[in-house]
């Protein structure tokens, strides 16, 4: 079935419309708020306004890039959660009010399932069944991909997601948000000689708050001796958090893949652009056999493309929403 199809991403503090064509994306724009950097992490009622702002412009740019007229489009498609309910309504109104005026079908996003189908932008793609490793910015799970649309959670973090004890130990070093990049950057010319806790969590499940508390009690310790070693250790420290990070993710996809048997292995999410998470999946792919996919750096953060691909399987069925439709910052896999 033919298909033009506009999709929207506004879950938490990127603004992003891409549009696709029968499943090859035409067009991707994202507008990332810079207003949050001086807070130290993203203020919701900031991020609804400045979504507000760029919506439209940014919708405008995406079916320009892609030389597509809003009368062409088949559908719509945008995220309905989980994320900021504020920043959410603004991009399920104006995908609904759009739809309306153009009397075309709307079609509601999940939006850690279109992390996951990044994946189904480029090749190479991986074969079903497949592991994803999705790490977000609010999410950290292990997800078990049966088809483009089936999924199923096998672990999930039971208190804070692998960003956030980036972005939080970021705030501690006094660093900019988000940290991830940031510490990325510091780590790549760090030795991690310091010794972070490896927390016991049972099954898949994951926990980073134990891990945020133990680099603040050995930080506070450090100072009191030198008030100086922040600064003077600064590459050091950010190598050796990154280190106990993708220690214990890659640790958990060793486990899923034992017990599934499974050799595809994916990681997605903001926290996949990591260059020590990537190098490590690289190299325990290498060793095990497994198949690694990691997607561009431009798919791994938040954006549209990856809304548009599940909006994209989801025409293909008919999968259409009805108008009275609500966000939910909650969202249930
Ligand atoms: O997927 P994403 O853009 O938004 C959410 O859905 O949350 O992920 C944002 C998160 C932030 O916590 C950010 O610090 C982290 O991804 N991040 C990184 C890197 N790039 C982004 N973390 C570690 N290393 C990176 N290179
Ligand atoms: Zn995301």
């Amino acid at each position: 079935m033919e298909s033009i199809i506009l999709a929207i991403e506004s879950s938490c503090d990127d603004t992003s419309a891409a549009v696709i064509k029968n499943g090859k994306i035409l067009s991707n724009i994202v507008y990332s708020q810079l207003e949050h950097e001086q807070y130290g992490g993203v203020v919701p009622e900031v991020a609804s306004r400045a979504h507000h702002l760029k919506i439209l412009p940014v919708v405008e740019e995406a079916l320009k890039i892609a030389q597509v007229d809003k009368k062409e489009l088949n559908a719509i498609g945008f995220t309905r959660g989980p994320g900021l309910m504020g920043s959410l309504m603004v991009g399920v109104a104006f995908a609904k009010s759009l739809a309306m005026s153009l009397e075309i079908p709307i079609i509601e996003v999940h939006h850690m399932k279109a992390h996951v189908l990044a994946h189904f932008i480029d090749d190479p793609k991986p074969k079903f069944p497949f592991l994803c490793l999705t790490v977000s910015g609010g999410h950290t799970q292990i997800v078990l991909i049966k088809d483009h649309l089936t999924m199923e959670v096998l672990g999930t973090t039971i208190d804070d997601a692998a960003g956030e004890a980036f972005d939080k130990t970021g705030k501690i070093l006094g660093l900019n948000y988000p940290a991830g990049p940031v510490i990325d950057k510091l780590a790549r010319d760090g030795v991690p000689r310091f010794e972070f806790p490896e927390p016991r969590i049972k099954d898949l499940d994951f926990s980073f708050s134990g891990l945020k508390t133990s680099i603040l009690y050995f930080l506070k310790k450090e100072v009191k001796k030198d008030p100086d070693f922040i600064k003077d250790n600064l590459n050091d420290i950010c190598a050796s958090v990154q280190d106990r990070i993708v220690s214990i993710l890659i640790n958990k996809l060793i486990k899923a893949a034992k017990q599934t048997g499974i050799k595809e292995i994916a990681s997605a999410g903001g926290v996949s652009a990591n260059s020590g998470l990537r190098k490590a999946l690289e190299e325990t792919g290498k060793k095990r056999g497994w198949n690694i996919y990691t997607p561009q750096l431009q798919y791994c953060t938040d954006n549209a493309a990856m809304i548009a691909m599940v909006a994209h399987y989801k025409y293909l069925k008919k999968d259409f929403a009805e108008q009275d439709i609500a966000p939910l910052a909650r969202f249930p896999f």
